[in-house]
């Protein structure tokens, strides 16, 4: 199997999350996370959307002779790559301790299947499913989850490691915390689910570090451990545009907006610093907020050999003292003619950005698009015999392919593609009702049609095949 990340290459693909497709919670010996939790107890879902959802069924992509069909459909549409997580609980069902053999042997074998259809993995170890034994013990705010995390990695490593060769440490640490832990927390209180403060904030920076911090000690492991491999994180980097570009406010909100959202997760990974005004701002809202510079130090011995950049949508930011930090940041695009997908205004001119500012500001590294995609509603899933509809979805993946591949052709570093996702799956607080695949799934029955963006999507990479 070629080297997934060497120099020159570039790979087509798409990327999942485990407890998004998997199901089959309870088997052979899966420990609970914090989103089986926030799913039952918490009933996030039915807070945020009005309906009750779980993933215990998923896709049922746990299943050996479901997931088998799902490869075959992958080699079909030509994939070079896979990109899906592990679940922690099942490696170790307490978070850390002993291990359970029928959870690592479990992916071991997905694994073989993937590279027998001459598919290359791209391990994520931490896709969002904290073991709930150690999230009650106060998940990434205990700075034990730094040796927590690390000693997860060291057992997927030694697991995984002879075979596949390409991993991920973390998706998205700042959506994890930001997002996710706090609506769950304002559920669990009877509060508005979307209600976040400065303070909240600010209270999510020491987890962050911790996230990060994690991350340069599992990548420290990874060195020994699989020494021909390369390992990365996914970040979901947000260009951000001021709502009124004349505006000093608004410009000022967007360059901070700026600074939490891609600067401090970039710095880190790759320079092991923080932002000035990221780190200025935060402490303003937590006295508490300290960065060791220990930590700091293992960032800096341990950058990343590639950045995963998610991207949907550019984030368009004003100045506003209703929103955490004043900044109100989201998807106010103001021009009526952009179409706007379920997580923003399809813009793939900022995605172009993106990468030229990679390669100017950041010495040009390594990057893939760990996952790029979009959905927008019923309208644009529409069965018509054997196929479904779903023009906006494939002129999506279209232009964000030609964005890609117009920063390549200009000297970015990129190095693979995958979109978000092969299959429609469990959409976080949105249940089912968000639709991201390029296959659609009758979430009852579990039969998969293809649409038109698969189809699409197949021919770009026939096309593009060097
Ligand atoms: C990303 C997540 C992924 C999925 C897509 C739509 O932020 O990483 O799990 O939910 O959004």
């Amino acid at each position: 199997m070629a080297d997934l990340m060497a120099p020159g290459t570039f790979f087509w693909g798409s990327a999942s999350s485990a407890f998004q497709i998997e199901g089959h919670l309870p088997d052979d010996g899966r420990g609970p996370s914090k989103w089986d939790v926030y799913t039952h107890r918490d009933r996030i879902t039915e807070a945020v959307v009005g309906a009750q959802y779980d993933a215990d069924t998923a896709i049922d992509a746990y299943d050996r002779d479901r997931y088998l069909a799902d490869i075959a459909l992958m080699r079909d549409a030509g994939f070079d790559a896979y990109r899906f997580s592990i679940s922690w609980p099942r490696i170790l069902p307490r978070g850390e301790g002993a291990s359970n053999q029928a959870g690592i042997d479990h992916y071991s074998r997905f694994v073989d299947d993937l590279l027998a259809a001459g598919i290359a993995p791209l391990v994520t170890l931490y896709h969002w499913d904290f073991p709930q034994a150690l999230h009650v013990r106060g998940g990434w705010h205990n700075r034990d989850a730094i040796a927590w995390f690390a000693d997860y990695a060291a057992v997927v490593f030694r697991a995984l490691g002879d075979r596949a060769k390409a991993f991920i440490t973390l998706n998205e640490p700042y959506i994890d915390l930001f997002m996710m832990d706090l609506i769950a927390e304002n559920v669990r209180a009877g509060r508005d689910p979307w209600r976040m403060t400065s303070a909240d904030f600010g209270r999510q920076a020491p987890a962050m570090h911790n996230m990060l911090t994690a991350h340069a000690h599992a990548v420290a492991g990874f060195r020994p451990a699989v020494p021909d491999g390369t390992i990365g994180v996914a970040l979901p980097l947000y260009p951000t545009i001021p709502v009124d570009p004349a505006s000093a406010e608004d410009v000022a909100a967007a360059q901070l907006t700026d600074g939490l959202l891609n600067r401090w997760p970039l710095d880190a990974v790759l320079r092991g610093t923080y932002p000035d005004d990221v780190t200025a701002a935060l402490r303003r809202h937590n006295a508490d907020f300290v960065v060791p510079d220990a930590d700091l130090a293992v960032m800096k011995a341990n950058p990343v050999d590639f950045v995963g950049i998610n991207f949907y949508s550019p984030a368009y930011v004003r100045r506003d003292d209703n929103h955490p930090l004043g900044l109100g940041w989201g998807n106010q695009e103001t021009n009526p003619d952009t179409v706007k997908a379920f997580n923003g205004p399809v813009r793939p001119e900022a995605l172009h950005g993106l990468l030229l500012r990679l390669r100017d500001e950041y010495g040009n590294p390594p990057v893939a698009i760990t996952e790029t995609g979009a959905g927008f509603g019923d309208f644009d899933e529409v069965m018509e015999g054997d196929i479904v509809k779903d023009p906006l979805r494939t002129d999506y993946v279209t232009r964000h392919v030609e964005a890609t591949l117009k920063a390549r052709a200009e000297g970015a570093d990129v190095r693979g593609f995958l979109v978000w996702s092969l299959f429609d799956n469990f959409e976080w607080i949105q249940g089912y009702e968000r639709r991201f695949g390029m296959v659609h799934v009758d979430f009852a029955a579990q039969k998969r049609t293809p649409k038109q963006s698969f189809y699409a999507f197949r021919d770009i990479v026939a096309a593009n095949r060097g």
